[in-house]
C-alpha cells in the first residue's frame, strides 16, 4: 500500500503543491470525482498515473448538478474508505474542499454549455445537469491547473460536454476519456448496480448485449437510426423502460445517417425496476 494521499481542503494549498511538483519537473493529473469510489474510479487513477508523476483526485459532491428531485443529501459520502482506495491506487493528493471553497458567499456565475450538452440525450431528462457539471469541472480544472484530467467514458455525454467547453474556453488541461470497466457478463460498472434485485441483475447485461449486436448490425450496413430504434424495442420487450437508445456522432453527439459521416457511438439510458442504467458503445 502506498502512502495516504495528502488531503487539500483549499485551493491555495492545492495550487502551491502543484506548483512545487511542476517546478521539480513532474507532470500532474487531475481525476475529478464525487467520491463513493469504486473500481471504475481506480481505473481512472491508474490511467492518470501512466502519464503523470502526481495524480490528484478531487472529491466534491457538487450541489449544482443535482436537480431538486435528485437527492443531493442522500448521495453516498464515504470519505475514509475513499482515501484508503486512493492510497492503494497511488494517488499523490486528494482535493476535498468544503462547499464554501467552491461556491463562496456571493457566487453568481453560470456556464451554459452548448453542442453535445444539448444533444437531446441525458439533457432531455436532466436539463440542469450539464450546466452544473460544466461549472464545477471548469472550476476544478482552473483550481488544479493540472497537465491532464481523466473522465470515464461511462458518462459519455458528460465527457463530450467537458471536451467541448474545455476547447471553447481555451482550458489548457488535456482531457482524457477512460474506457468503461465491465463485469464478466458485460454489465458496465456503476455504483447504481447495487440497487438491482437478483432478477434485475440477471436481466441487466442485456443492455450491453443489445448495444454490441446493434453496433455489429450498423457495421454490417444497417441504417444507424433504424438499428437503434429496433434495439430500443427489443429492450422494451424484455422489460426495460427505455429513456433513449440512439446512434450519434461520437464527438458532436449530433444525429448521424451512416458510418461514412463519421465515428458512431451508441448511447442508452433505461430503467430496470427503479434503477436507471446508462451505457454506450463505439460502433
Ligand atoms: O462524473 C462525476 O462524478 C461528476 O459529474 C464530476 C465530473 C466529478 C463533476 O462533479
Amino acid at each position: 500500500m502506498s502512502d495516504a494521499p495528502h488531503v487539500f481542503r483549499d485551493i491555495s494549498s492545492l495550487r502551491a503543491a502543484v506548483a512545487r511538483w511542476r517546478a521539480a519537473g513532474e507532470k500532474i493529473a487531475l481525476v475529478p470525482t464525487m467520491g463513493a469510489l469504486h473500481a471504475g474510479h481506480v481505473s481512472l487513477v491508474e490511467a492518470a498515473r501512466k502519464v503523470a508523476q502526481r495524480t490528484v483526485v478531487s472529491i466534491f459532491v457538487n450541489p449544482a448538478q443535482f436537480a431538486p428531485n435528485e437527492d443531493f443529501d442522500a448521495y453516498p459520502r464515504t470519505f475514509d474508505a475513499d482515501l484508503a482506495k486512493l492510497a492503494q491506487a497511488g494517488a499523490a493528493g486528494c482535493f476535498a474542499p468544503p462547499a464554501r471553497e467552491i461556491y463562496p458567499e456571493g457566487f453568481s456565475t453560470q456556464i451554459i454549455p452548448g453542442g453535445p450538452a444539448l444533444a437531446g440525450l441525458e439533457d432531455r431528462f436532466r436539463p440542469d445537469h450539464f450546466p452544473g457539471v460544466a461549472l464545477v469541472v471548469a472550476k476544478l480544472l482552473n483550481q488544479a491547473q493540472a497537465d491532464s484530467a481523466f473522465f470515464g467514458e461511462k458518462d459519455f455525454q458528460q465527457l463530450a460536454v467537458i471536451r467541448r467547453f474545455a476547447a471553447d474556453l481555451d482550458i489548457p488541461t488535456r482531457i482524457f476519456g477512460v474506457p468503461t470497466l465491465r463485469e464478466a457478463d458485460g454489465l458496465a460498472l456503476s455504483s447504481r448496480n447495487i440497487y438491482l434485485s437478483v432478477a434485475e441483475r440477471a436481466q441487466a447485461p442485456l443492455l450491453a448485449l443489445v448495444l454490441n449486436e446493434t453496433a455489429a448490425a450498423i457495421r454490417s450496413g444497417a441504417a444507424p437510426a433504424q438499428a437503434a430504434a429496433q434495439a430500443a424495442l427489443q429492450l422494451g420487450a424484455a422489460g426495460f423502460d427505455v429513456d433513449y437508445l440512439e446512434a450519434r456522432h461520437a464527438e458532436t453527439l449530433a444525429q448521424i445517417a451512416s458510418l461514412e459521416e463519421g465515428p458512431i457511438r451508441l448511447l442508452v439510458a433505461a430503467r430496470i425496476g427503479k434503477t436507471r442504467l446508462i451505457d454506450n458503445l463505439a460502433v
